[in-house]
């Protein structure tokens, strides 16, 4: 047997004071400690943070991200450092993760340990009761009558409304030099998003007062939360106190004509009536979550509707392929002198997937924010409580992996449906977008009457990306439209 330091030690100690011995029983002990904790504890071993730098103290890694496209910022971290990483971002330390089982465990599985999180200065302006910034039975209750009003068998009820406000949105498009695209699909959407909040009734007196306010709103939004005179945000927190007006006296009105009304506002006042209803919403709960669809609605499809602009107006074949698709249907209206129905959504199969393709190819929401309620542990890592915790969408969808030559623009890639948790355009779980049916509609009606009476040409430099917040064109795709024949 070889002899091994501990054996020598007792065959034959050395004559030691006990002086001397202090030292070595101190380090014994603690390598005993060691070793025990070691063993009780194993889990904590795999507590480690996942890889990546926090960067300098305080400003963590944030120059780097608005100094580089964030886009590469993202992917180059997960080249380096893999699915899941570190980083520390306007003060906040994150984990990013860009594996779409690692961000169902994050949206789906084990959402109740991550919850919702935006700037305070938003939700401010939001309104705090809306339904982005819940979790628990107050978020079910709003999401299940959220979502009962954007089902298809209610939306399919507005499609002759949609229709109504393209065939009054075209022709004026057709008489300018000029239009650009995202202002016009900004007040598409914005019109769309009102009637179906509330219902086809509102007086337009009232609309535009609406619409004022909320243009000041969005302004104040997307500034800096500087809460002083004359300031965007000063404003913006103005024109949300006249919102809450405006809609305190349409529910007054609803309520003196003893009509709950249509649209979203409808929903809400029916379910407070309704008998054995525990959940009540009073008038500052309604106004939160009115202001919240309308904003969660008109950016975000107005910035997807430019992208299939542009890239219809990239893939000339297509925009053939998409035309021919719905002449077809147009022929046929025609023909019954009608105008375009829910079942005629239904038979647009290209179109269709033109609109998924640019939902992954734009990507909008590159990715959302929660954050850790307490410790949790993910696929061996620690993510301490408090840290935010962002699913990056966009990578998801360009990685190769899932979606082969992700930098080409092919909608025939979804003749063939995604892998699950991969294509996440309307997000995942508890918190995912109630208004993805609405919004693919809206799209569906105008491109129908777009591509069967007008052509576009892109004015100028059409290639770049500009934030506001969500990625759209350079300059917001100015376009010249021209009659079909
Ligand atoms: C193309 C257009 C749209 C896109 C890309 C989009 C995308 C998303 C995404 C990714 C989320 C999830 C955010 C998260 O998990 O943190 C979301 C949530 C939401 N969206 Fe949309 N959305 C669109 C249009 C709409 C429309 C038309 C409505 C109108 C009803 C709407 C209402 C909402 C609401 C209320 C939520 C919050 C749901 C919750 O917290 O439970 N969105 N949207």
């Amino acid at each position: 047997m070889l002899p091994s330091p501990i054996s020598d030690l007792v065959v034959s100690p050395p004559p030691l004071s006990l002086l001397t011995l202090l030292p070595s029983v101190f380090l014994l002990m603690l390598i005993v400690y060691t070793l025990i904790h070691h063993h009780m504890q194993p889990e904590k071993k795999l507590r480690r943070l996942p890889p990546g730098s926090l960067g300098w103290p305080y400003i963590g890694e944030t120059l780097k991200l608005y100094t580089e496209n964030p886009n590469s910022f993202f992917s180059n971290r997960e080249k380096r450092y893999g699915k899941i990483f570190k980083t520390h971002i306007l003060g906040c330390p994150c984990v990013m993760i860009s594996s779409p089982e690692i961000a169902k465990m994050v949206l789906v599985t084990e959402s109740h340990m991550f919850k919702p999180t935006y700037p305070p200065s938003k939700e401010k302006m939001i309104g705090p009761e809306a339904i982005f910034f819940h979790q628990g039975p107050y978020h079910s209750h709003l999401k299940k009558l959220i979502q009962s009003s954007f089902l298809p068998s209610t939306i399919k009820r507005s499609v002759p409304q949609i229709e109504d406000i393209v065939l009054r949105f075209l022709p004026t498009w057709e008489h300018k030099n000029t239009i650009n695209t995202l202002q016009e699909m900004k007040m598409y959407a914005f019109e769309v998003a009102m009637i179906s909040v509330f219902g086809n009734k509102l007086e337009a007196t009232e609309m535009e007062g609406i619409k004022g306010l909320y243009q000041c709103l969005e302004k104040g939004y997307n500034s800096m939360p500087l809460d002083l005179p004359g300031t965007p945000f000063n404003k913006a927190m103005k024109a949300r106190k006249g919102l809450n007006e405006k809609l305190r006296r349409i529910i007054e009105k609803r309520k003196e004509s003893g009509e709950n009304g249509e649209g979203l506002l409808g929903e809400f006042l029916l379910s407070n009536e309704k008998e054995g209803m525990k959940m009540k919403m009073n008038e500052s709960q309604i106004a939160d979550n009115i202001i919240g669809v309308i904003f969660a609605a008109h950016d975000t499809t107005a910035s997807v509707l430019t992208w299939l602009l542009k890239y219809l107006h990239h893939h000339p074949h297509l925009l053939d392929a998409v035309r021919k698709e719905q002449e077809e249907i147009r022929c046929k209206r025609v023909e019954a002198n009608r105008g375009i129905t829910w079942e005629d959504t239904r038979c647009m199969p290209l179109t269709t997937r033109v609109i998924q393709e640019t939902l992954r190819a734009a990507s909008i929401l590159s990715f959302t924010y929660r954050e850790a309620v307490e410790d949790v542990e993910m696929e061996g890592y620690l993510i301490p409580k408090g840290w935010k915790v962002l699913p990056l969408f966009r990578t998801i969808h360009y990685s190769s992996d899932f979606f082969p030559h992700p930098n080409k623009f092919d909608p025939s890639r979804f003749q063939v449906s995604p892998r699950p948790n991969t294509y996440m355009p309307f997000g995942n779980g508890a918190h995912s977008c109630p208004g993805s049916d609405l919004a693919k509609l809206e799209m569906l009606v105008l491109l129908h009457h777009l591509t069967t009476t007008l052509r576009w040409e892109v004015i100028g430099e059409d290639d770049g990306i500009q934030y506001v917040p969500f990625p759209v064109p350079l300059h917001g795709l100015p376009i010249k439209v021209r009659p079909l024949n």
